[in-house]
């Protein structure tokens, strides 16, 4: 991808692909920030724990965070106003099935509840379905995170009736005992 991508929505918001140098901050907001017991460790979260450093780069590896395979992962930092307000991530794009998961994190609590999570989800799904052809995307909640749960359904995601044996067999572990999936689809534009 060569610049950022604007969204032409209230509030104003861009994602920039992600480079290396923003690694350290990413890992950051997603486990030493406000937000983090919003969404992993004790004592709302016990089933999730909290990584280092090195695990966060195990999960993360360099390819989320330059161009070299867009298609086994990417990040982008959301920027609005000139500000890095957080970070959205596609995981492998399978060609078969034409399906991504995502993930998203703002960098703090004073960010969340404006509409930004939802702007967002909706403008890097419109773009892969454009760039890619990807028509199913997938959000693998806990079911206790409430606010994610909405901020995906105002985003156009729909919360898939499946058992947990059932997820595990379409899309493989989830991170959380209580994982719900939630499925936006895209068909041709
Ligand atoms: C999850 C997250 C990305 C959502 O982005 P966001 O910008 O906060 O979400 P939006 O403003 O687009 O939508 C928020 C929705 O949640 C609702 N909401 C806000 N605070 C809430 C709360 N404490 N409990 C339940 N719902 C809440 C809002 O009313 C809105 O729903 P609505 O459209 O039905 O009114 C963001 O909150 C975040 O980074 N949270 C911490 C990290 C996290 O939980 N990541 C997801 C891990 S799966």
């Amino acid at each position: 991808m060569q610049g950022p991508l604007t969204v032409a929505r209230r509030p104003t918001i861009s994602l920039r692909p992600a480079v290396a140098s923003d690694r350290r901050q990413v890992y950051e907001w997603l486990a030493k920030s406000d937000v983090t017991p919003s969404m992993m460790g004790p004592p709302d979260y016990p089933d999730l724990s909290i990584p280092t450093w090195e695990e966060f780069c195990a999960d993360y590896v360099p390819h989320y965070f330059d161009d070299s395979e867009p298609l086994s992962g990417r990040c982008f930092i959301i920027v609005s106003e000139g500000q890095d307000e957080g970070v959205v991530c596609h995981n492998a794009i399978d060609e078969q099935r034409r399906l991504t998961e995502l993930d998203i994190w703002l960098q703090a609590k004073v960010y969340c509840g404006k509409g930004y999570g939802s702007g967002t989800l909706r403008h890097l799904c419109a773009y892969l379905h454009e760039a890619y052809g990807v028509e199913e995307f997938i959000v693998r909640p806990s079911k206790r995170n409430r606010r994610a749960i909405a901020a995906y359904k105002r985003a156009g995601f729909e919360l898939q009736p499946l058992t947990p044996a059932e997820q595990r067999t379409r899309f493989g572990d989830g991170d959380y005992d209580d994982c719900v999936v939630l499925l936006k689809r895209l068909t041709v534009l």
